[in-house]
């Protein structure tokens, strides 16, 4: 069997793609390795959301330049977004490349590899034009023998000013209803017993021409399948929340009490500049309809600050509206231009320092909400699906609570996939302790 090294940066939806990528290969005789020294095939599956991780893949592909020189035979692959952005262009300016390959073509990696190791020659295959096909999970290899990421949609048409998503990934499109469902079902009968649905903006779901086939009847359908505990989506898009999915939460007794609903920014301007289609006001009459269909739902989203044009005055709006949201968590952001999105066009860029200082301002505010609600889960009882050996310790084990937060708890022996009821003692920033009931004798 040949070893095949998969790095992945960026979204759930490339960790997702990078698994894809270890299934189908390994249908062609390729077993996943840790260790890119011993690998026949290294892939690099990148993200151009933000300058940095774009770098991050570069300096990646840069340090096998070595490695290469020693062992001409391995095959070094270039996937994701910044493959798709930039194409045969890489083939140029990186002579230890062999293999670019886009968004749209995971399926058909073993034949782009076995093209490049038989001709020896050195490919880009980056074209947005093909359907998609899907490859079902009928392989073994998963991350977690209990939790699976299912895509249920590629692409995104809302071209958000700043953002370079719907260029790397095309236009959207949704997988048909069945084929998901039979997927699901798939995975429940191998022993997964939680789903998380995934796609820029999971809300839109559905195909033309499909009657009754939206999201909402997707997760009542996923609701019936036998044996699955829990389903999970990302991301919404506050613009498309429907009253009909926010009432999902209160009704469906699978889908976990967690939403992640980006806002990006405070202030109705930036906010109209962005093209995000919704209002500071409309953002949080959604947020309040959330709480009022179910209480205890964790919210948390994502934020950027330094969108060009933004004045303090509108920043100080995004602090305003953290605060009042109160998040459970929030993933912040600096803007970095991202050719060809349009806001790499705009005037009025915002300096790198005060970038920093407002990102930082807000992460200061954000740390003090995150650890205040923490610390008010203390004595609350929560329901924890098992996930394994907790990463601090031997002794310990980790469990998510459905709300989507990280509890430690000492445990003897447990199968991974159960699920108990413990008593929350700790909060602190990113995790709890929290002790079995009954407690261990
Ligand atoms: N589909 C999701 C977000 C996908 S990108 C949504 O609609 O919200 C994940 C996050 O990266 C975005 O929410 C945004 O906060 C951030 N991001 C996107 N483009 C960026 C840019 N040019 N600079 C900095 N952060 C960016
Ligand atoms: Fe990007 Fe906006 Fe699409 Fe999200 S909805 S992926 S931020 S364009
Ligand atoms: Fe990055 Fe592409 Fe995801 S740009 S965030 S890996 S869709």
């Amino acid at each position: 069997m040949k070893q095949v090294h998969i790095s992945t940066f960026g979204c759930q939806m490339n960790d997702r793609d990078s698994e894809l990528m270890a299934q189908i290969l390994a249908e062609h005789d390729y077993q996943r390795t840790d260790r890119p020294e011993e690998a026949d095939l290294i892939l690099i599956n990148t993200c151009s959301i933000r300058q940095k991780a774009e770098e991050k893949a570069y300096s990646l592909l840069g340090r096998l330049k070595s490695l290469k020189a020693t062992r001409p035979d391995l095959i070094i692959g270039l996937g994701g977004c910044v493959a798709q952005q930039e194409g045969e262009k890489l083939l140029e300016r990186i002579p230890h490349l062999d293999l670019v390959f886009g968004t749209r073509w995971i399926s058909r990696l073993p034949g782009l590899v076995k093209t490049v190791e038989n001709e020896g020659c050195r490919l880009s295959q980056t074209q947005m034009e093909p359907a998609v096909a899907y490859q079902p999970s009928s392989s073994t290899f998963r991350s977690s023998p209990i939790k699976a990421s299912v895509t249920i949609m590629q692409g995104c048409n809302n071209y958000c000013a700043y953002c370079v998503v719907p260029y790397v990934r095309g236009p959207e499109v949704s997988r048909p209803s069945r084929e998901i469902l039979q997927e699901v079902q798939t995975l429940v009968a191998q022993g997964v017993k939680e789903v998380l649905l995934l796609g820029q903006n999971v809300n839109s779901f559905g195909r033309p021409g499909e009657e009754g086939r939206g999201f909402v009847q997707l997760l009542e359908r996923l609701e019936e399948v036998k044996g699955l505990e829990r389903i999970r989506f990302t991301t919404s898009h506050p613009k498309d929340l429907s009253p009909g999915l926010t009432r999902c939460f209160g009704r469906l007794s699978k889908l976990c009490e967690h939403i992640h609903l980006p806002f990006q920014a405070g202030s109705d301007q930036v906010l109209k500049s962005m093209n995000r289609r919704y209002t500071r006001d409309l953002y949080l009459e959604r947020i309040a309809s959330l709480r009022d269909q179910c209480p205890g739902i964790a919210i948390t989203a994502d934020a950027l600050v330094g969108f060009p044009g933004e004045t303090p005055a509108d920043f100080g709006q995004t602090l305003e509206l953290i605060q009042s949201v109160r998040f459970d968590d929030l993933f912040s952001f600096k803007y970095s231009d991202r050719r060809p999105a349009r806001a790499s066009h705009f005037p009025d860029k915002i300096p790198e320092a005060e970038k920093s200082r407002r990102l930082s301002e807000l992460q200061g505010i954000q740390k003090k909400i995150t650890l205040e609600r923490n610390q008010a889960l203390e004595g609350s009882i929560q329901t924890l699906l098992m996930e394994g050996p907790s990463k601090k310790s031997d002794r310990q084990w980790m469990g998510r609570t459905r709300t989507n937060k990280i509890v430690n708890l000492l445990l003897s022996d447990i199968k991974i996939g159960t699920i108990l009821s413990v008593k929350i003692d700790k909060g602190y920033a990113h995790s709890f302790q929290g002790t079995m009931i009954p407690p261990l004798q």
